[in-house]
């Protein structure tokens, strides 16, 4: 019995010897990887370094160009100059996206100083294309529990459906600021309108059910179906914008072109913008009956403070969606040249189907797949819902 447990042990301080040896490999292994995050991390401070540089010189170059432009013998100069910077800060912006970023405000007091920056661009856009996805299935919900309202008249149903869209606009805030850290575009309104229909759904959620709710609800629920469904063309819409853009940045890609993304982009436009502004004609109508419903006497605060957030959010998504239509036409220059920088950085050449001055000095001759239209811009196989 005493040779056996003899044995045991003698061959449990052999396993760990051995291991020992291999732990001796993972210790050089785990050294030189912190030794490289060392290096990584002096590298992104001076690559932050750097670009602060540029942007600071960059300022300055286009306060001094319009001083210049005024003057007619400069005209052309300006005007290359001007092609120039719009190429560089395309350039930078790239750059930037593969270095961390620091939070906003709002992310360092929900979350700290945790980081939340994504540096691998496929990872970027996973986390935008999972959060078109869980807006496409909230409002799926959120659509079948306003029509079950319409239907019934439940107070739980009702607290519930509420609560869930507090939640929702709650948790958009904070994954439209995280994305924003890492790069995206999404303008201030959108983010504000977010944090207003949090707000909003606060102030329904504690509305007590009297008389003048009840006179509310139905309209209310019926705007919800809408919104819901207007949610639908819009997920088509930015999906395919997302997955367009992405292939527009891919290495190889033939057969999508800059033009193409633009001609489908106005249709998708075109096509969305109807409803978009029906939906925020129904938040003004939104506001107009709650603003009568505030004189009844059984009329609580909750009454005219959402009448108010209803006009705000209405106004403002007119005021920012009219407004994009010629920021739309402005900014196909902008997107070659961010499409050209992408290819610069990321594949170490710069893209065929996008003109740039600065590889092409004469910027005369355009690649022909620049000129090419492809249909929808998007092979077959790549085509979204
Ligand atoms: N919510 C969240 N993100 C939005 C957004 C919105 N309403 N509108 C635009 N974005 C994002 C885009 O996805 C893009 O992100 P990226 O930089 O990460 O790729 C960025 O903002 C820039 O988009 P932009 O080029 O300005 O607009 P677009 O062509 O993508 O979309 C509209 C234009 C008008 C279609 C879009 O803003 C929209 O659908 N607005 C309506 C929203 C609304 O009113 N909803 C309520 C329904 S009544």
């Amino acid at each position: 019995m005493d040779l056996d447990a003899d044995t045991d042990i003698q061959s449990c301080v052999k396993d760990f010897d051995d291991l020992s040896d291999e732990f001796k490999s993972l210790a050089t292994l785990h050294k030189q990887y912190v030794q490289k995050l060392d290096e990584v991390a002096s590298l992104q401070s001076k690559c932050v370094k750097e670009l602060n540089h540029q942007r600071y010189r960059l300022g300055i170059i286009k306060k001094s160009i319009k001083k210049s432009a005024r003057k007619p013998e400069c005209k052309e100069t300006v005007e290359s100059l001007e092609q120039n910077m719009i190429r560089r800060k395309a350039d930078l912006f790239e750059i930037e996206q593969a270095l961390p970023k620091k939070n906003g405000l709002y992310l360092r007091i929900i979350l700290g100083n945790v980081n939340v920056s994504i540096l691998n661009k496929d990872e970027k856009f996973r986390y935008k294309d999972e959060y078109e996805k869980f807006k496409l299935i909230i409002n799926g919900i959120g659509l079948l529990i306003s029509i079950g309202n319409i239907f019934m008249n439940s107070r739980v149903l009702d607290l519930i459906f509420m609560f869930l869209l507090v939640w929702y606009y709650c948790t958009l805030t904070i994954r439209e600021s995280i994305l924003k850290v890492n790069g995206s575009k999404i303008k201030g309104w959108w983010r504000m309108h977010h944090f207003l229909s949090t707000a909003l759904s606060g102030v329904l959620l504690i509305w007590p059910n009297n008389s003048v709710y009840y006179s509310f609800r139905s309209q209310f629920m019926w705007f919800n179906v809408y919104i819901s469904l207007v949610q639908f063309l819009q997920f088509r819409y930015q999906r395919g914008c997302l997955y367009r853009l992405r292939a527009l940045g891919e290495r190889h890609n033939m057969d999508i072109t800059i033009e193409g993304f633009h001609s489908w982009m106005w249709r998708g436009l075109s096509f969305l913008f109807p409803f978009l502004f029906i939906g925020y004609f129904f938040q003004l109508y939104n506001s107009y009956v709650l603003y009568q419903l505030s004189y009844d006497p059984n009329a609580t605060w909750q009454v005219p403070v959402l009448s108010a957030l209803f006009l705000v959010v209405s106004l403002g998504n007119i005021i920012t969606t009219v407004a994009i239509i010629p920021q739309k036409l402005r900014e196909q220059i902008k997107l070659k040249s961010r499409v050209s920088s992408i290819h610069k950085h990321f594949y170490g050449h710069t893209a065929n189907n996008s003109d740039s001055k600065a590889d092409n000095p004469t910027g005369k001759s355009e690649p022909a797949n620049a000129q090419k239209h492809v249909g929808d811009g998007e092979p077959e196989s790549k085509k979204t819902s």
